[in-house]
Formats: C-alpha cells, structure tokens, sequence
C-alpha cells in the first residue's frame, strides 16, 4: 500500500512522546504537525520531531490532514473531537472517548453525520501478547470461557505524574482512566457486555501532588464492579487508587472450562502470557505477533481502515461500548440496581499473523 495519511497531534504532554514514536513505525502514517494550548510547548515538541507547530484551529483548518490524534486531558476530549469532525477530519482520541456517555454518544453521532471514522485508545489489545491470547482463547486452549478478573490497585497516579490534578476531577478516577485497558481488553476477548453492578467509594478527600499542592478529591477512587457478558462470562474488575500499601493479585485472568489464562498486563507492560491447566505449572506461551507493536498501532490501523474501506479495530464503536460500561459502574453503585446496558459491539477482527515489518494488513 503506498498510499501514506497525513496525521496532526493535538495536546503534546506526557503521553505524547509514545505516539510521537508510535505512528512512525508504520509506514502507512505521515505525522506531519502539532498543536497544544501551550504554545511554546507544542513548538519545542514540533522543534524535536520535524513537525509544524501549528494552534489547533491551523491544524483543523489544514485540509492535507487526515487524521486528527486527540492527546488532550479527558475533559476536552469531546470538545476537541467534535470540533476534528466538524472540520471533516477522522479522529483518534486517547481514552475515554468522553468523560460522560452522552458526550460519547454526541461524538459517535456527529462523526456518523460528517461521514468520518472514530478511533479511541487504548490500542494495547492489539499488541503482540493480548492476539497471542485471543489465538489461544479462539483455538480453544482453555475451552469454554466462563468468567475473568481485571485487578488495578495501587496509591494513585500522584506517585508519578508531574500534573495529577485531573484524575482527581470529574473525567479523572481509576475506572474511567485504568478501566478502559482493562475492559476493552476484555470485550476483545469475551465480546460485549449486556449489564453492569458495582459499587464505588473514596477514601481519601485529598490528595499530596508532588510540588506539594494538595488535590481535592471530586470522583470515586475505588470501584468493585461485575460485568455480565452477553456470552454468560462473569467478570470481576476492581479499579483503585485507595490502596497504597501494595497487593498479591493476578492484574488480569480468564478461566475457562478447561484451563485458566493468566493476561498480561492491559495497558502493554508485562508481555508474559501465561496458561494454566490443571496440573498447577504455568506454562509460558510464545508471543506469535512483534513484540515491537506499540501505542500507535491503533491509529496505523485506522489509516489502513480509511485507505481500503475494512474496519478498524480501536474504534469509537468499541470506545462508547467500553465507557457506557465504565460509566455504569457508579451509575448501579448510585442507583443501587443493575444497569442494562443500551450500546454493544462487535469483538473486533484478530490481526493476521506473519505480517511484513512496519505494515498491518498482508
Ligand atoms: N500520561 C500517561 O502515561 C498516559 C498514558 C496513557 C494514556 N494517557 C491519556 O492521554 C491523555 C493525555 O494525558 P497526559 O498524561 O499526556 O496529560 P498532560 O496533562 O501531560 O498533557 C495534556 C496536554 O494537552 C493540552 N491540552 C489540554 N486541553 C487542550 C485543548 N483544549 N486544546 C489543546 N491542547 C490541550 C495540555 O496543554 C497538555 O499539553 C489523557 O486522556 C490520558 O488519559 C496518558
């Protein structure tokens, strides 16, 4: 394929520096520009990276761009999604697709108007060790799945980001920032989810940052939710940032009727696969796919959606999927009910094996 699609970041902050990375390993991505809120930022970034530090309104109004990479905090992933749509573009934003359901529901109706496509982080499931698991699970290895673990427990994000103002605020929180690794990589597995219960609390009003200011606490910090498949499994998710004292819990785990898989860390970084029979061995599983896959791959993805007509796998379908289930967590703790769920989605395609470097469709 030599067709290339020129892609623009917008927000170039602490994550941007893996998909400043990321979308260079394949070919099929052109990044070509920058913007940020902070000027002087997205020009040192743009300096590094051989880009065009542009503002945000240049960049939209660029018609050579594609695809519009939405890297800004959770609270303005809506606005600047919307505003991509608007101006024709496709969009591919960090997780959440929006901090509210309906806000994801605006993106996903206005894109479906504009004729242009969503994708969202996290894109971890298509990395080398979640296919190695979805080929084990798709060949059978553990049998009929029947239920899963997802555990993110720790101190909270403060330890070691330098700006951890915003997990703490409306749109912050364990699930909707921990939880889509782990729920998307769930529904990949497992297919979608058709209920939701949980319960949700804080046990800390305030939080140190590391320059010393203290953090007001406006979102639950501890969530204990099940998710019932619409295949039957039941999931167990515990998302926290109330456990500062450590923990001996598996981070994922999904037991069939013949064997169990120990998952490898969702958000892409303990690549082990691990299966489990029975006759208590762990047996390590070999990864089938490059290890070298990073974020980014989704947004590669996407462009070879855009190119040939196929779907893409990290998409907006999926992301709305994955936040009416995250945000129906506090919604049955507040509630006290079950909460039926309105959207679902496809389990999106495996990725093929054996694929040439640097491309993601042979
Ligand atoms: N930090 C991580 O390790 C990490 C990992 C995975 C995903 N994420 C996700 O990436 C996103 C960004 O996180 P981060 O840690 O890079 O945050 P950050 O605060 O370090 O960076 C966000 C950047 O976006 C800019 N920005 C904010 N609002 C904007 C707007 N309206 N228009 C233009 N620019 C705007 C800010 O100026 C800042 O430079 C979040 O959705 C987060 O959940 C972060």
């Amino acid at each position: 394929m030599d067709r290339r699609v020129k892609v623009g970041l917008i927000g170039v902050g602490n994550i941007s520096p893996a998909y400043l990375k990321g979308c260079r390993a394949f070919d099929i991505l052109d990044l070509t520009a920058c913007a940020d809120l902070n000027m002087a930022r997205a020009a040192a970034v743009a300096a590094e990276n051989g880009l065009q530090a542009l503002t945000v309104a240049e960049l939209l109004a660029d018609p050579a761009i594609e695809i519009i990479v939405n890297l800004t905090i959770p609270a303005a992933h809506a606005d600047i999604s919307l505003r991509a749509i608007a101006a024709g573009k496709h969009v591919y934003s960090e997780k959440p697709l929006a901090i509210t359901f309906a806000d994801g529901q605006r993106i996903m109706q206005a894109a479906a108007a504009a004729g242009v496509r969503v994708g969202c982080a996290p894109d971890t499931f298509l990395f080398a060790e979640h296919q190695t698991s979805r080929k084990l699970l798709d060949e059978g290895r553990i049998g009929t799945p029947v239920a899963a673990t997802g555990f993110m427990v720790g101190g909270g994000h403060e330890s070691w980001h330098p700006a951890p103002d915003f997990y703490y605020q409306p749109g912050g929180g364990p699930m909707l920032d921990m939880g889509p690794y782990y729920v998307t990589c769930l529904v990949n597995l497992l297919g979608p989810v058709q209920r939701v219960s949980g319960a949700v609390g804080a046990a800390f009003p305030q939080r140190q940052a590391q320059d010393g200011h203290m953090i007001a606490v406006k979102v639950p910090t501890h969530y204990a939710t099940t998710l019932e498949f619409a295949s039957g499994v039941i999931a167990t998710l515990i998302m926290s940032f109330d456990i500062p004292g450590g923990h001996r819990l598996p981070q994922m785990e999904l037991y069939g009727s013949a064997g169990t898989l120990n998952l490898p860390d969702p958000n892409g970084y303990r690549p082990d696969v691990l299966l489990l029979t029975g006759d208590g061995a762990a047996q390590p599983q070999p990864l089938r796919y490059p290890a070298t896959w990073a974020r980014g791959i989704g947004v590669a993805d996407l462009a070879y959606g855009i190119v040939s007509g196929r779907p893409h796998r990290a998409s907006g379908a999926l992301a709305l999927h994955v936040l009416e289930i995250m945000t129906a967590a506090a919604e049955s703790s507040y509630s006290g009910r079950h909460i039926t769920l309105q959207t679902t989605c496809e389990r999106p395609a495996a990725l093929p094996l054996d694929l040439p470097p640097r491309t993601l469709d042979s």
